[in-house]
């Protein structure tokens, strides 16, 4: 690990484990270029020559009468605007001249061990011994403007989080009209672009296509991450597949409107940046204020998708989840949503929870429905008051008697919400996002609260925590139901409107940071009409977050896959449900829906007093399955084998324990094919030179996990493949379990 500057050179050097990255301070002026993201370099010397600051139209120092064309060709550290770069911008100043050019020179530089928090915004950290931090401060002399730029590199992955803070050194009022948190200049190699997209209940599937000329983009102005595009890009070398060829991979830790774009321009160079989105947004910084911008993960691999995967699976499991979850099991919970949505009363819950525990399951997850007058999604968000009608003797009494059965309690909110039929609306209109004169946009009947007010926030935190702290509530489920709309806050002055995007996701981190401050002890899932707020920065507080609306087994399949190519299996929350599906009417077998949760956090949403005999008696198998594998899943690391979204066919992925001595294949065959062979796949990561004993989870009578009587070497099992046979059926699957002997 480590960060270095080389002082003759003037170029700095920042390594991690696999991976070098290069950047020069340039002429007198202090130009900062980037000269090389990729493999590792133990001896970067000849490096510099990458620049092409030999060759025309020089540096300004030597040629000053075409300053402008290099200014629209040199590899930025970070981009300017208006002085003649003509590529992407990465910031954008208005002066109180109405003017908007930026350009940032090299100030100075620190470089530290350890990593600082960033103001109000989740981020990733580590101990001094794990993270070193290179602090570059650039300058608009102008402006009177400094931009830190922030780059820390990780000891145990292959890693680079960026960020940028923006000091307004001068006396005037600077308006920042664009803040982007990374700038990645290169030459393009072909890039193939790979993005996350999707929509409500069918989140993040992954798409792959070639960026050609000009501009590429992923994006969004619902205020939230949303389910129709994922903040984050990858950058794949034409043939790079999930084990070899390059892949850079770019991750914003941030929840609301962001913007990651590719360009390639006339000279066959690409940029990336990656950012707040600028559109609908403009911080007004005052003399001596700063800003600071949501950072940027980047990672580079040689070693194809499987790579950036499993990099970024370590630093969010080292360096970002916090909870008190992270390696410690999960309860299997049962949500009552799908089983009665809003009709129940405290005899049905205790119904579902006597038979839940009877069977194994440890958690009572109360759903949306249970304060104030909720009887539909049409009022009362915003009063949470338990609604003692519908549970009568009260949450304290309910709570006792779940617990009495040997269950846990979890319940649900939705806080960033009102209703229009609610008490507080009755008593505070205002608190609702609303453009004077214009009447908000209604989705699903609700308004969005205005959390960057302070007292707005402190209103429904103090109802959150009087009802967290009546009963023994052990886990809470935050949901977001909307987009945001009709951008505007009685609060704010005219100048400051455009900060509302941005003030508003602060105000919900900071909601969320009370929380798990006030409750260190409590399990957070977010969640947001499904997978809608599903990013890095939600991990900081939840170590968990529902992963879809969505729980049909087969859909799943690519939700869960797309989500595993940048999450850790243990962030994605999943549920075994009823059949026919509520969202898609498919039917798939009872065994199917277990293995598929088995690759989340694994849990119930539905009515366990209604299954028929056959799947109930599954259920303590089930349940039995998750206990003798929850730590594997957790804790171990993931290979993606096959993938039905590319196949057609059948998915197949594999997790490897930590301590190398079992492993786990997760086999789904979607449809059957009449007239065709056994598929077989290459297993990874195991020892070359141990045998296996290959044993397969079973939801029939007798053990667990049963011997199938095959042994292979892991020399075998890597290079020659794993024979899965073809199952009777569709929808059918299989969870291996090899054991090396
Ligand atoms: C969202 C969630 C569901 C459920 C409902 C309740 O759609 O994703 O799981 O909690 O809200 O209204």
């Amino acid at each position: 690990m480590g960060i270095t500057y080389l002082e003759q050179k003037k170029i700095f050097k920042l390594d991690t484990p696999n991976t070098t990255y290069l950047m020069e301070i340039v002429d007198a002026e202090g130009f900062l270029g980037h000269i090389y993201y990729g493999r590792r370099l133990e001896d970067a010397e000849g490096a510099e020559e990458l620049l092409r600051t030999l060759e025309g139209p020089f540096t300004p120092e030597t040629n000053s009468r075409d300053r402008s064309s290099f200014m629209d060709c040199f590899p930025w550290e970070y981009s300017s605007h208006g002085v003649g770069d003509f590529r992407e911008s990465s910031v954008r100043v208005k002066d109180e001249n109405g003017c908007s050019a930026v350009m940032l020179t090299y100030l100075s530089h620190e470089i530290y061990e350890g990593k600082r928090p960033l103001e109000g915004l989740p981020a990733t950290f580590g101990k001094q011994d794990q993270v070193q931090t290179l602090e570059i401060t650039c300058e608009d002399k102008c402006l009177g403007l400094r931009a830190v730029l922030s780059y820390s590199v990780f000891e145990d992955t292959d890693a680079i989080a960026r960020s940028v803070r923006f000091e307004n050194a001068g006396r005037q009022v600077l308006s920042l009209e664009k803040a982007m948190s990374c700038c990645l200049d290169m030459d393009n190699r072909n890039f193939d672009a790979i993005t996350l997209h999707g929509s409500w209940a069918r989140e993040r599937r992954i798409e792959r296509k070639p960026i050609g000329h000009g501009r590429f983009s992923v994006s969004t102005l619902r205020g939230e991450t949303s389910h129709q595009e994922h903040c984050f890009l990858a950058l794949a070398a034409p043939g790079a597949n999930q084990d070899q060829g390059e892949v850079y991979g770019f991750h914003l830790v941030y929840s609301g409107n962001f913007l990651i774009q590719a360009e390639v321009n006339q000279f066959d160079s690409v940029r990336v940046v990656a950012g707040i989105n600028p559109e609908d947004f403009c911080w007004r910084l005052g003399g001596g204020e700063s800003f600071q911008t949501p950072e940027v993960i980047l990672t580079y691999s040689a070693q194809g998708i499987g790579g950036m995967t499993n990099s970024l699976h370590k630093l969010y499991r080292n360096h970002l989840i916090r909870s008190p979850y992270l390696h410690k099991k999960r309860p299997i919970l049962i949500n009552n949503w799908e089983a009665t949505y809003f009709d129940f009363d405290e005899k049905k819950l205790l119904d579902i929870a006597k038979e839940s525990a009877a069977l194994g399951i440890e958690m009572l997850v109360m759903d949306d429905g249970w304060f104030g007058n909720r009887y539909d999604d049409n009022r009362a968000l915003g009063d949470w008051k338990v609604n003692e009608k519908k549970l009568k003797g009260g949450l304290g009494r309910l709570v006792e008697q779940v617990n009495a059965l040997g269950m846990k309690f979890g319940i649900w909110f939705e806080p960033e919400m009102i209703s229009e039929e609610s008490a507080l609306y009755r008593q505070h209109p205002d608190w609702a996002l609303a453009v004077p004169g214009r009447k908000p946009t209604l989705s699903r009947n609700q308004y969005v609260l205005d959390i960057s007010r302070r007292e707005v926030r402190d209103c429904i935190m103090e109802q959150v925590f009087a009802v967290l702290h009546s009963a023994n509530i052990e886990y809470v489920k935050w949901d977001m139901n909307r987009p945001l709309t009709d951008l505007g806050s009685a609060a704010l002055p005219a100048d400051r409107q455009g900060e509302l995007y941005h003030r508003y996701v602060l105000g919900m981190y900071e909601m969320q940071e009370r929380l798990v401050k006030e409750f260190p002890d409590l399990l957070l899932e977010n969640c947001s009409g499904g997978g809608g707020r599903f990013d890095p920065g939600m991990l900081y507080y939840s170590p968990q977050i529902w992963c879809s609306d969505d729980t049909d087994a087969v859909e799943r399949l690519a939700i869960q896959e797309s989500t595993a190519m940048l999450y850790p299996l243990s962030a994605m929350g999943a549920h075994v449900s009823v059949c026919p599906n509520h969202t898609v009417g498919r039917n798939t077998p009872f065994e199917t829906r277990g293995y598929v949760a088995l690759a989340g956090t694994f849990g119930y949403e539905l009515d366990i007093t209604k299954l028929d005999e056959e799947d109930r008696a599954m259920v303590p198998r089930q349940t039995a399955m998750y206990h003798r594998f929850h730590d594997l899943v957790r804790e171990g690391e993931y290979y993606r084998l096959s993938s039905w979204q590319e196949n057609g066919s059948f998915d197949c992925f594999q997790v490897n324990g930590p301590d190398g001595k079992e492993c786990l294949v997760f086999y789904t065959q979607v449809l059957n094919e009449p007239a065709k062979k056994s598929r077989i796949v290459r297993l990874k990561g195991l020892d070359a030179g141990a045998r296996y004993r290959i044993r397969v989870v079973s939801m029939e009578g007798g053990d667990l996990i049963k011997d199938t009587g095959r042994e292979a070497s892991g020399e075998v099992l890597m290079y020659g493949g794993f024979r899965l046979e073809r199952l009777w059926g569709d929808f059918r699957s299989r969870i291996f379990c090899l054991e090396r002997i």
